[in-house]
């Protein structure tokens, strides 16, 4: 197995034990933001991950959601989201997921995404196909928009200035639904399983997607922008799907964006 997903396994196994065990606790809530949590679990499962990469491969970089950087002497970083979900972990709903991925030049080509209490293990090298628990997974074969399950989410930081909330509305129309289940990283993994035929959302950070992006597309699927352009990690938007319903996706995105515009 290549080495660098074999130690990413490893890593997010261990972390996850540390969110799993978190999870049976109460917690302890502090506040980035105004609705941004952070708990304690966030901040035990960075210090593991970035402890461990560390060790590992002291010349890659690191970014980390809660602060942890270290520049890269290699063309390698890590983007580590320690507990992706912490809002549903705070209120007790059981999805979330540690993840971490690997870029090279701007490409991510390792990502394992871990589930601690579904205990699922979703995990891709570029190039060699995506797997759950070690089957490999494929996106779905869904082809029209309104035969699909899509999701999104809504980043706390844009709360008030965001107009997602009319994507939510015209999306839910044409769909069988919309879906908004709190873990960008899930998200993607469903996508990239078939769960969910296609998953959007704006303002999302690389250590959201590093991982999840890669895992979509080794399943076969398709990531942009809005606009259709490739996606840029931390990028302002992405649309991910199975790649059959993408270009009706764009092209129902572009008309919102369209009138959202004129209406600002
Ligand atoms: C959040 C989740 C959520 C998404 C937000 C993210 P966090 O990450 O992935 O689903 O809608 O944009 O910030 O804060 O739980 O790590
Ligand atoms: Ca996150
Ligand atoms: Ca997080």
């Amino acid at each position: 197995m290549n080495d660098f997903l074999k130690i990413a396994i490893e890593i997010a196994r261990e972390a996850g034990a540390i969110l799993r065990e978190g999870f049976d606790r109460p917690k302890k809530i502090t506040y980035k933001g105004e609705v941004d949590l952070v708990t304690e679990s966030d901040r035990r499962s960075e210090e593991l991950v970035v402890t461990r990469l560390n060790k590992h491969f002291p010349d890659h970089g690191i970014v980390a959601e809660e602060g942890a950087r270290t520049a890269a002497r290699t063309k390698y970083c890590w983007h580590v989201d320690p507990l992706d979900g912490t809002t549903n972990f705070a209120h007790g709903y059981p999805c979330f997921a540690v993840s971490i991925g690997l870029v090279e030049e701007g490409e991510p080509i390792v990502g394992v995404v871990f589930n601690p209490v579904a205990n699922e293990l979703f995990t891709a090298v570029r190039g060699e196909g995506a797997y759950l628990n070690e089957n490999r997974i494929h996106v779905s074969p869904v082809e029209k928009l309104a035969h699909s399950l899509v999701a999104t989410g809504f980043p706390t930081h844009l709360r008030k200035k965001s107009s997602n909330m009319e994507y939510y509305w015209q999306f839910t129309l044409r769909t069988h639904g919309v879906r908004r289940d709190g873990s960008a990283a899930l998200d993607l993994c469903s996508v990239a399983c078939g769960r969910f035929d296609a998953y959007w959302e704006f303002g999302l950070s690389s250590w959201d997607t590093a991982a999840g992006v890669l895992l979509v597309k080794e399943a076969g699927g398709m990531v942009t922008d809005l606009a259709g352009q490739p996606y840029r990690l931390g990028g302002p938007s992405l649309i991910a799907s199975n790649g059959h319903i993408h270009a009706e996706l764009r092209e129902v995105a572009a008309g919102i964006a369209e009138r959202v515009a004129k209406d600002e």
